[in-house]
């Protein structure tokens, strides 16, 4: 065995690059190759490998130095046993063509194709060289359409096997089209996206010389940058599970992103403790910690709502008993419940329609409706009711965006009914209930239960809905508090219809009532607002003709 030194290798022209993560300890046993820490520059990070297999005796820098090429960075005591795969010598040549890449200099800048128009030129920005690499995925793209970028603003993120690069814009300007998405490969002369760049009557040398009053100027100017997601991204740990926001910026090295994939994890969800919020590989191990443990305690059930799930007991020790898997229904509905009910501040609002006219009404439909072959049950003017309810109360026809902290407002009113069947609840939807009459409704609804129960519905009939109806009225019932289908806000439950003694004034009236339950998401909906929904429930359902007006 012999002590050599580590030192930092060609860089590829880089000056100084930042240590952002030392991947080993001292003591560790390391193949030749084998990363042991994570340097970056302006433009990428890149992990130096060990010169030879061995072991790390002595590490004498830390996160944040600044090194170049030939500094020592530690010794290692060398086992002249290679250690590493047959593939060391090709990764170390990618690798060190790679480093190149990343440190390319600003005259490896391409040459654009050039259309002008009036003061502004718009220019097709290319992918400049690879050094070698092509087919390389995009992982990111930084900007959006419309952004305003200063010339060396990260434009795409690139990754290869062992390096990620950003591709900075080589001028100041406003972003045009971007003509690729996450995912395409890449290599050198690729297009990339258009870019408008202002002449303001300077000769284009002059206008590419602006590029540091332009970048300022758009630093300035670009609050929806993407850069600004990660701070707003939720984190799984203590909070209810959401997905990320699309665009949300990862910054971690490759062999951060290589041990997520290894281990699953998803580096959107994972808060960076590294400089400049970067992810180092214990951020990562403590995330998939975490996730496991709450996965444990929650029974693997309420992973992420920090709530603690429900220990099952032997059961056999006090009966017989026998297991079966569910249904993939069964598993689904469960899941979606639970996500409601965790997610949303749940208030039920009950009231009681008259309906005894509505039902005389209905009754006197039967011979019209055997005629038609549709039988008018009292959902349609539930539907009828509702749909004049969500348009005079367009507050109850939202959805809520927290990730963005917007109200989704809709437009349209389609509404879902809740089907009980042999194989579990299903919810079809009715699209335009506002824009249908009574037999069309009746029609249709019954149309849609029975495709529910025959498991012919197509995921297009069961999605898109603004609100939903869960009717339990021909079972039976007086009031239940239903669970927001979400992401609607509301729902109504509707409970059996009954005879009861009604004051009018002067005397007890013989009417029959109808029990009404609206449960609504609080965040979106207020409690006087809910009462207003139900008081018109009753008024439209007490007396249908008001449905006309
Ligand atoms: N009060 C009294 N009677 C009622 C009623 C009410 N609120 N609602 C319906 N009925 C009567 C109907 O008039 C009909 O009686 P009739 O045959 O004498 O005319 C009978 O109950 C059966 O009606 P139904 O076939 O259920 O038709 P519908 O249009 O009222 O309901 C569905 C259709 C699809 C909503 C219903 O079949 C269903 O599946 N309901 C269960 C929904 C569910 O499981 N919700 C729970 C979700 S957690």
């Amino acid at each position: 065995m012999s002590e050599q030194e580590i030192k930092v290798p060609d860089l590829g022209g880089a000056d100084e690059v930042e240590i952002i993560e030392i991947i080993v300890s001292e003591g560790d046993s390391v193949a030749e190759e084998d990363p042991i820490l994570t340097v970056e520059s302006d433009k990428a990070s890149v992990e130096l490998p060990a010169p030879a297999a061995g072991k790390i005796t002595k590490i004498t820098v830390k996160v944040g130095d600044k090194v170049k090429e030939g500094d020592v960075i530690g010794m290692l005591s060398a086992s002249g046993d290679a250690g590493g795969s047959d593939d060391a010598e090709e990764d170390k040549s990618e690798e060190k063509a790679e480093e190149k890449s990343e440190a390319r200099s600003e005259d490896s800048k391409p040459a654009p194709k050039k259309k002008k128009s009036g003061g502004s030129r718009t220019e097709v920005v290319k992918v400049p060289s690879l050094d070698g690499f092509d087919d390389v995925p995009v992982i990111e793209i930084n900007v959006s359409e419309g952004d305003t970028v200063g010339e060396d603003d990260p434009l795409v993120t690139v990754e290869s096997d062992k390096a990620t690069m950003e591709i900075p814009s080589p001028y100041a300007g406003k972003v045009g089209k971007i003509l690729v998405k996450e995912g395409d490969k890449l290599s050198e002369g690729s297009d990339l996206l258009e870019m408008t760049i202002e002449d303001d009557g300077e000769d284009e040398e002059e206008a590419a010389d602006s590029g540091d009053s332009a970048k300022a100027e758009s630093q300035a100017s670009k609050p929806e940058k993407k850069d600004s997601k990660p701070e707003a991204a939720p984190q799984p740990q203590g909070s209810t599970y959401e997905p990320p926001a699309p665009g949300t910026k990862v910054h971690a090295g490759p062999a951060v992103r290589k041990l997520a994939r290894e281990l699953g994890a998803d580096l959107t969800r994972v808060k960076g403790s590294g400089p400049k919020g970067r992810i180092i590989k214990d951020d990562v191990h403590a995330y998939v910690k975490s996730q496991l443990q709450q996965a444990q305690q929650g029974g693997g059930v309420a992973v992420g709502s920090g709530i603690p799930g429900v220990k099952l007991p032997d059961f056999s020790q006090f009966g017989e008993i026998e297991r079966e898997g569910m249904s993939r229904m069964m598993a689904a509905t469960a899941t979606n419940m639970q996500r409601s009910w965790l997610n949303v501040p749940h208030v039920t609002q009950f009231d009681d329609a008259d309906i005894t006219e509505m039902e005389a009404f209905r009754k006197g439909q039967k011979a019209a409706g055997e005629k038609r072959g549709v039988k008018m049950t009292p959902l349609p003017f539930l539907l009828k009711a509702c749909a004049a309810a969500l348009a005079e109360l367009p507050q109850f026809n939202v959805s809520l965006d927290m990730e963005r902290k917007e109200v989704v407002r809709k437009k349209y009113i389609h509404i879902g009914i809740a089907v009980d069947t042999p194989h579990g609840l299903m919810v079809p939807v009715i699209r335009d209930v506002d824009q249908k009459g009574l037999w069309e409704l009746a029609a249709e609804s019954a149309e849609l239960a029975q495709k529910a129960r025959d498991k012919q519905l197509k995921p297009a009939e069961m999605q898109g809905a603004c609100f939903t109806i869960t009717s339990l009225g021909g079972i039976g019932g007086t009031a239940f508090t239903p669970i927001v289908n979400t992401p609607e806000v509301a729902i109504l439950g509707v409970s059996k219809a009954s005879m009861k003694p009604v004051w009018d004034g002067k005397e007890f009236q013989p009417r029959l009532m109808l029990p009404l339950s609206l449960s609504y998401d609080h965040r979106a909906v207020n409690g006087a607002d809910a009462a207003r929904f139900t008081n018109l429930l009753t008024q439209l359902l007490g007396d249908i003709r008001t449905l006309l007006l």
